[in-house]
């Protein structure tokens, strides 16, 4: 970075007097045109942010206005978790990033992705995740769409599943989100450890879905409420919370903010929980499977509409060979890649084998068979699109039997399904 610019960070044991925390917070504020934070929700930002381990990037400058060395810029990034179809690995996660709008496009951004990317790659951390404000920010630094969720909308007064398909047995109850707190991490773990492309939790995760905190009410929420699966054995083994969108809205409509646990016939049991509400005539949510499996179990499957696809979360590919020894590969083959990136972690040509679901990729001096971009590999990298099916927009290059190799190596049986929220 060019002086007067600076790259810093906010120490985690910044005593909690220190104006800089609130400066801090502040960045995030303004960039996503919202006001100040209260006491009590820089309190909580500073619990979250510790309880994650976060690293806080800035940038700082001087000049007038600043009155002395201020933050300009700020990145949150944190050690995560992410399941990648054989257990869980080790990510990044990337959960904030803002830069004034009197600093923006000098660099600010770039100089702190590289910095976050350069540290998880010394402690040897493979992939990064993010969701993005804009689908045009971070291509260039070779982030892409792994995993979709969508936004569905469903008729209460139709939906009725179909007499082939099991509703888990057990039982349900309608519980204050508090109920769930010694429950919480078990469940999402166990729906982490069931898909492919699922993230671990975060504070925020565990203080929103219990309702101890809420972004909108600022305060602990009043409007959440929450309803859960019970198995046979009265052991809760998935949740669902919801809030009503008040009597103003023609079809009456609430919004179920999460949906979580490890098995689709649980699910269905929350969904015909939800359903069963009287007065309400529509359920929205936007984090919806994206093979869509409600709607197929239903006997009128046009009672839902899916209203956007939501690009869910972005990949970024940042240690190859680490990565492919830690993917849970589904089919077998070997094939030379090309990788362009535009940092260069990835760059170059690559022999990437798989055997008996285990890979590896190495340096390689032959021609490639196969060329794509490092952000076009994230799309491939979950099993969300296959090689081939990006073949055709042009981003996968090679004879058509090399791309079809290539997406047997990568082909999954599943989608990938994540909550994605951070
Ligand atoms: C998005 C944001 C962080 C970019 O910060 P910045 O410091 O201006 O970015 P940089 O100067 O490092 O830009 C790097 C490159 O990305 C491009 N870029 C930056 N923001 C972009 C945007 N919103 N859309 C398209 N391209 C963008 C720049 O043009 C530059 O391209 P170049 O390398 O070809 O010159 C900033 O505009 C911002 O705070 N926006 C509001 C909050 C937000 O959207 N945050 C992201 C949350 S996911």
């Amino acid at each position: 970075m060019q002086e007067p610019y600076r790259y810093e960070t906010l120490p985690l044991d910044t005593p909690d007097e220190d104006p800089r925390w609130a400066e801090y917070l502040d960045i995030f504020r303004l960039g996503f045109l919202d006001k100040r934070a209260s006491a009590e929700g820089l309190g909580i930002y500073r619990r979250s942010r510790r309880a994650d381990r976060s690293t806080l990037g800035m940038v700082t400058t001087e000049g007038p206005g600043l009155e002395g060395r201020r933050p300009v810029g700020a990145f949150v990034s944190a050690p995560f978790t992410l399941n990648d179809g054989a257990g869980l690995v080790d990510a990044l996660v990337i959960n904030t990033i803002a830069v004034r709008p009197s600093h923006r496009r000098r660099g600010i951004l770039s100089a702190m992705m590289r910095a976050h990317l350069d540290a998880a790659i010394d402690d040897g951390t493979a992939l990064a995740v993010l969701t993005a404000s804009e689908a045009t920010i971070y291509g260039r630094f070779g982030f892409g769409v792994a995993t979709r969720t969508p936004t569905i909308e469903v008729d209460t007064a139709r939906m009725r599943f179909r007499d082939d398909v099991a509703v888990a047995p057990g039982s349900v109850e309608f519980v204050d989100p508090s109920f769930l707190l010694p429950h919480h991490e078990r469940i999402r773990l166990a729906h982490q450890a069931r898909y492919r492309g699922a993230g671990g939790i975060q504070e925020a995760h565990r203080l929103v879905d219990t309702g101890a905190w809420d972004t909108e009410e600022e305060s602990a929420s009043r409007a959440l409420r929450a309803v859960v699966h019970f198995d046979s054995g009265g052991v809760p083994d998935g949740f669902a919370t919801f809030k009503h969108d008040g009597w103003d809205n023609s079809p009456i409509n609430t919004t179920v903010r999460m949906l979580c646990s490890p098995d689709p016939a649980i699910d269905r049991a929350l969904w015909q929980a939800l359903a069963a509400t009287d007065l309400v005539e529509r359920l929205t949510y936007g984090m919806s499977h994206p093979a869509e499996p409600l709607r197929a179990a239903l006997a009128d499957p046009w009672a839902v509409k899916q209203k956007d696809a939501g690009d869910a979360v972005w990949l970024r590919v940042l240690d190859l060979p680490r990565a492919v020894a830690g993917r849970g590969f589904e089919g077998d083959g070997e094939v030379l890649v090309s990788l362009t990136d535009a940092l260069g972690y990835c760059a170059g040509t690559w022999r990437l084998s798989v055997q008996r679901g285990h890979g590896t990729a190495v340096p390689s001096t032959s021609d490639a068979e196969v060329s794509l971009d490092v952000s076009t590999l994230a799309r491939i990298w979950l099993g969300d699109r296959s090689a081939a099916e990006l073949a055709w927009a042009g981003l996968v290059r090679g004879s058509s039997e090399d791309v079809a190799r290539l997406s047997r190596i990568f082909a999954t049986v599943e989608p990938p399904v994540n909550l994605a929220k951070f």
